[in-house]
């Protein structure tokens, strides 16, 4: 078939591990596709950085790069807001398909950019932004679109999962180990978002819109990080039969306090909030230790779910990447088109003080 064009957006930590299986993989890849993806090129900031890769496949253009007749797909893993926002609406208003990493990004514009997609019947594909190599995105979007979700709980950020493991099993401190979580590359750019659960707030937006057909932004997501959890408080967690780990949960709740549920015949309202939760040390959430990730799904018929992986780290996430690089490349090369995220409900937020209720394990 003939070769589709792939430009890629960054190559850090996830870009790096993105390029090599592109390169290394090639064969793999185009069997899988029906026809070969070919690299075009690679956006960076700095040219001076040697990648191992030829001169003419680097360009601080990024801009040109995607607009190249011979680019269908274009990978953004570069993050941020500006300028990954304009690159992938650019992208997807061209009618190539996109697919990102970038979880802040979509926390707050994934309506605008899926409406782009929408118009160009392009795809937008975003399966590494939550919880890295972690199937979790497709399943709540594909599998589950028959279910109905009542309740989606989490461990999504690895950084703040690495320290708190850490120092409940070794005591380590704190600084010392969310700067080895930066050395393995688990940490944003700016690892407050991770301590200060900006990310895993990020991916709470996500998952509750996919979960609940709804738009949640990341300003809806009640938040602490762990920044202020101390050895003491993983002792005393301890000393209960607890570890602390920082939850993502998203559920529905009922329209008002006392009101009747949507199973009830009333209606409902979604409350997402991130906090670090004691959690007994027998409940299957307590054991995922380090970088990985877990993510219980709780849905009418379906039952309960768990899902469990690495959760960052460069190839865990370049895995989830090339997933949807293949599924966009094969809608190209066979002219389909997978059903992206749909918007068919608008659920109100619950303020936090309407879930007193804390996590019940
Ligand atoms: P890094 O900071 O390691 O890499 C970012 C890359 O993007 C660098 O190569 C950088 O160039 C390039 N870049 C940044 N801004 C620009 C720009 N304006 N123009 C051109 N190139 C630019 O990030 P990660 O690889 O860790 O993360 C990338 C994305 O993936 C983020 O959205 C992140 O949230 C997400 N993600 C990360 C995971 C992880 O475990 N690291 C897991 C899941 C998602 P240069 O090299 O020249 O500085
Ligand atoms: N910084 C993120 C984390 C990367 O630690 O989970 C994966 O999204």
């Amino acid at each position: 078939g003939r070769p589709l064009g792939v430009a890629v957006l960054g190559m850090g930590t996830v870009g790096t591990e993105v390029v090599r299986v592109l390169r290394e993989h090639t064969e793999d890849l185009r069997s899988r596709v029906g026809a070969p993806l070919v690299l075009r090129g690679v956006a960076v900031r700095d040219l001076s950085k040697d990648r191992g890769l030829p001169a003419e496949l680097l360009t601080t253009d990024a801009e040109a790069l995607v607009a190249r007749d011979d680019v269908d797909l274009v990978v953004e893993v570069m993050g941020g807001i500006d300028p990954a926002r304009g690159l992938i609406g650019a992208a997807l208003t061209a009618g190539k398909s996109v697919v990102t990493a970038n979880k802040a990004l979509l926390a707050d514009y994934t309506g605008e950019l899926a409406a782009a997609a929408e118009r160009s019947r392009a795809d937008l594909y975003f399966e590494a932004a939550v919880a890295g190599a972690i199937p979790v995105v497709r399943p709540l979007i594909q599998s589950l679109s028959g279910d109905r979700v009542n309740k989606v709980v989490g461990i999504v950020n690895g950084t703040t999962n690495f320290i708190l493991s850490a120092m409940d099993e070794t005591g380590a401190a704190y600084d010392d180990v969310l700067a080895e979580a930066t050395d393995l590359g688990y940490a944003e750019a700016d690892p407050t978002a991770d301590v200060e659960g900006y990310d895993a707030a990020a991916k709470a937006a996500i998952l509750a819109s996919l979960a609940f057909h709804t738009r949640v932004t990341a300003a809806d997501v009640y938040r602490e990080g762990i920044s202020k959890i101390t050895a003491e408080d993983l002792e005393t967690a301890s000393a209960v039969g607890c570890t602390v780990k920082l939850l993502a949960i998203c559920e529905r709740v009922p329209s008002g306090p006392g009101e009747p549920s949507s199973a009830e015949g009333g209606k409902d309202r979604v409350s997402v909030r991130v906090y670090p939760a004691l959690i007994p040390r027998k409940h299957p959430l307590a054991s995922v230790n380090g970088a990985f990730n877990a993510v219980v799904v709780e849905a009418d018929n379906a039952g309960r779910l768990m899902f469990y992986g690495q959760g960052a780290g460069g190839a865990p996430t370049a895995s989830a990447v090339l997933g949807d690089l293949v599924m966009a490349a094969r809608n190209k090369f066979y002219g389909g088109r997978a059903p992206g995220e749909s918007v068919y409900a608008e659920l109100p937020i619950a303020p936090i003080g309407d879930t007193p209720t804390r996590y019940h394990v």
